[in-house]
């Protein structure tokens, strides 16, 4: 196989669904000189790295991954990105803000050692519920907030895409939406930024259809794990929170809906709220305020007064 230049290390805290995911697909790109993915549990990780190590002759790719379990950072050390993954599932029935307290105690842990070990990493947070955790782990790390970012805008964009995709039989190459808000009941779903093959989603399809296929969104991540019956998504997710981690290593300057600091942009300011943001190697270079229908607007508002009274309570978990 031919060698070609690699660039930094990212580390993938928790080996389990949504860990091991992104592992896979951060190795698969071949543009990391390695991946670290570490666990409490002893074992796990290390075999997860030896599987996917071994599928490297057969997918060619190059990148190493490093499996390091029983809660230890060793090997993670100077990482430049750091994906957290470690937390509880929900299940069948909860929503994500009934695994607040439990993944606080695990992200505050997790995001200490981060600070400890990899003091110039950018985070980017997946565990639930994804916006306070997001607050929790900038507050734990002590690192600036541009360097702390959720992943959960890519997740529920790609997923109302997929929606609208299904509902009008087109490939989802046709159709461009955008999701702001938070990763939960605050979601906004943005019909006004949605084109299929350039056209405005609302020429093409009814408001009762548009209205359902929202709903739809804000329900995805529910409709998954009603069918999954135990825990949660993690091949979308795991797509989302791996394309965050690689725009940042390859300093991209892309611009991705993430849970970021807002700090003024659509008259909000003093939260992390699911917007767009332009993603390079420090992190979030800049938050990217769009055109917005006021109800949308007033939907965006909302979701950040909400989230901004929950992240308020998660400096004492
Ligand atoms: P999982 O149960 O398969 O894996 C969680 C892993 O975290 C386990 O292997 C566990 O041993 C590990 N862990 C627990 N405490 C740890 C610690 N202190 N240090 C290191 N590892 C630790 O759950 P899954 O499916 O991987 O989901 C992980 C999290 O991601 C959940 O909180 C889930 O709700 C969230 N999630 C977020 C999404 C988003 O869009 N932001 C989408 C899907 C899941
Ligand atoms: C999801 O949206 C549960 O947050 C997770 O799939």
């Amino acid at each position: 196989m031919a060698d070609r230049a690699r660039n930094g290390k990212v580390t993938v805290v928790g080996a389990g669904f949504y860990g091991s995911t992104t592992a896979l697909r951060l190795a698969e790109y071949d543009v990391f000189d390695s991946v670290v993915l570490t666990d409490i549990v002893e074992g796990r990780p290390e075999g997860l790295a030896l599987d996917i190590n071994q599928s490297r002759a057969i997918e060619g790719f190059g990148t190493r991954v490093v499996g390091v379990g029983g809660g230890s950072y060793d090997g993670t050390e100077d990482s430049d990105v750091v994906v957290i993954t470690a937390g509880l599932p929900r299940k069948p029935g909860m929503s994500r803000m009934d695994l607040l307290e439990t993944n606080a105690g695990i992200v505050r842990t997790v995001a200490e050692n981060v600070a400890r070990t990899s003091p110039d990493a950018v985070v980017i947070v997946v565990s639930n519920p994804l916006d306070e955790m997001t607050a929790l782990a900038q507050l734990a790390t002590g690192f600036p907030r541009g360097r702390v970012m959720g992943q959960a805008g890519m997740l529920d964009t790609a997923r109302f895409t997929h929606n609208v995709a299904e509902e009008l039989g087109v490939p989802v190459s046709s159709v461009r939406t955008l999701t702001l808000g938070s990763h939960g009941d605050t979601m906004v779903p943005v019909p006004s930024r949605c084109t299929v093959d350039g056209r405005p989603l609302a020429d093409v399809l009814s408001p009762d259809r548009i209205a359902h296929l929202v709903e739809r969104t804000r329900n995805g991540g529910a409709e998954v794990v009603a069918l999954l019956k135990t825990g949660s998504a993690y091949f979308a997710p795991s797509a989302a929170a791996a394309r965050m981690a690689r725009a940042v290593i390859e300093d991209s300057g892309a611009v991705m809906p993430v849970c970021a600091w807002v700090d003024g942009e659509y008259g909000i300011s003093g939260v992390y709220l699911g917007v767009e943001a332009e993603i390079g190697r420090e992190g979030v270079r800049r938050v990217v305020e769009g055109d917005l229908s006021d109800s949308e607007l007033a939907g965006l508002r909302e979701a950040a007064d909400a989230v901004r009274s929950k992240q308020a309570d998660v400096a004492d978990l």
